[in-house]
């Protein structure tokens, strides 16, 4: 078993702060990710779990243990890294069993662990490779194979797949989450990729400048952020989010940009007057055939297959997109009717923060 703990962890470099004071448990067997821009501390927070680094305040407790001053190879943790640095002079096989000689662990048992990894990770027809002869996904997998084999209790992977292509990196995605179902490990997962983070966790834990904006399930995450940040960073394509001003008007509420007027739901009706983020995913756009009501012209049409992507020209700088299923015929220029149902709407103030009804 294995739960790890951050208590107020905090790490300066100089005059940078890389890590604020998180606060963080991760339970044993969770899969958690986090996820966040580059800079953001992703991989300071790591490498300290790791050992990697000493912090500058604060506690990293393993099982209830704190482990601030043990050495990185006593804490029972194996690092998958984004760069593999894999030896170039060792075939895949002695790559593989490098770290087990170091700990002098018979022969015998280094091959029984070395067949089962390789099985484990899909790499049996390589052991005798040079990594040069060796693809990218390859590489990685044997980088995979390496941490693997020492059994650790907990993995850390520092963005394992960031050097792959798009289709590579979806299919090794799936690989670690296999992984994870089969050892019923902890994974600590750091990435910059919200559709990872969304595909792969238990827990998301979303960071910005060194510190945890937002914790919770993909599901948590997608359909309640707490800031402009957040519903910013998940979603691809990303939420529309609209700048303008909020205001009541008799009763009621509205919200008001160059390009959009929204009457706010009943809900709303006493929103603080001022500027704000008026956001809606584009999924959630209805859009209907020209019907008396304000029309605007579709720009452009991208067909996915399964969907179709509407874009329409704003005065802002991304163009406001609409998702609508199949490839219904709608064609550039086209005018149509938009509508946004008031439960999926997002409100943020001005600091970005949301604005709950
Ligand atoms: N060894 C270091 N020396 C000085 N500054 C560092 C060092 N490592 C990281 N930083 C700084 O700390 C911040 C967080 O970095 P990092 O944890 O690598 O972010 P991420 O992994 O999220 O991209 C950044 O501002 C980075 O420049
Ligand atoms: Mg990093």
């Amino acid at each position: 078993m294995s739960r790890i703990e951050l208590k107020n962890l905090r790490k300066e470099y100089g005059s940078t702060v890389a890590v604020k004071n998180l606060d963080l448990v991760i339970e044993d067997g969770e899969f958690i990710v986090l996820v966040g821009p580059s800079g953001c501390g992703k991989t300071t927070t790591l490498r300290m779990i790791a050992g990697f680094e000493d912090p500058t305040a604060g506690e990293i407790r393993l099982d209830g243990t704190v482990v601030n001053d043990l050495e990185p190879r006593d804490r029972d943790l194996g690092m998958v890294f984004q760069s593999h640095a894999l030896f170039p002079h060792k075939n895949v096989a002695d790559n593989i069993v490098f770290g087990l000689r170091m700990q002098k662990v018979d022969k015998e048992e280094q091959r029984r662990r070395l067949q089962e990894v390789s099985e484990l990770v899909r790499i049996s027809h390589l052991l005798t490779k040079m990594p040069a002869q060796c693809s990218g996904g390859e590489s990685q997998r044997i980088a995979l194979a390496r941490t693997l084999v020492t059994e650790p209790s907990n993995f850390l992977l520092d963005e394992p797949l960031s050097s792959l292509d798009a289709k590579l990196r979806r299919e090794l995605r799936a690989e670690c989450d296999r992984l994870h179902e089969q050892l019923q490990k902890t994974f600590v997962y750091v990435t910059h990729d919200q559709e990872e983070a969304m595909t792969l966790a238990d827990r998301i834990v979303v960071m910005d400048g060194g510190e945890i904006v937002q914790m919770g399930s993909p599901i948590d995450i997608y359909s309640n952020p707490v800031s402009y940040f957040v519903a910013d960073f998940f979603g691809n394509p990303a939420m529309n989010l609209i700048e303008g001003e909020f205001s009541q008007n008799g009763g009621g509420a509205e919200f008001k940009s160059s390009s959009f007027t929204v009457s706010l739901p009943e809900e709303y009706k006493n929103i603080a007057p001022g500027k704000g983020t008026f956001g809606i995913r584009p999924e959630n756009v209805l859009v209907s055939k020209a019907n008396g009501g304000d029309t605007r012209n579709i720009g452009l049409v991208e067909p996915l297959g399964k969907d179709t992507l509407l874009y329409f020209e704003t005065t802002a700088e991304r163009p406001f997109v609409a998702i609508v299923e199949g490839t219904e015929n709608h064609k550039s220029g086209e005018p149509v009717e938009l509508s946004f149902p008031g439960n999926n709407m997002f409100l943020f103030d001005a600091n970005g923060d949301r604005i709950r009804a």
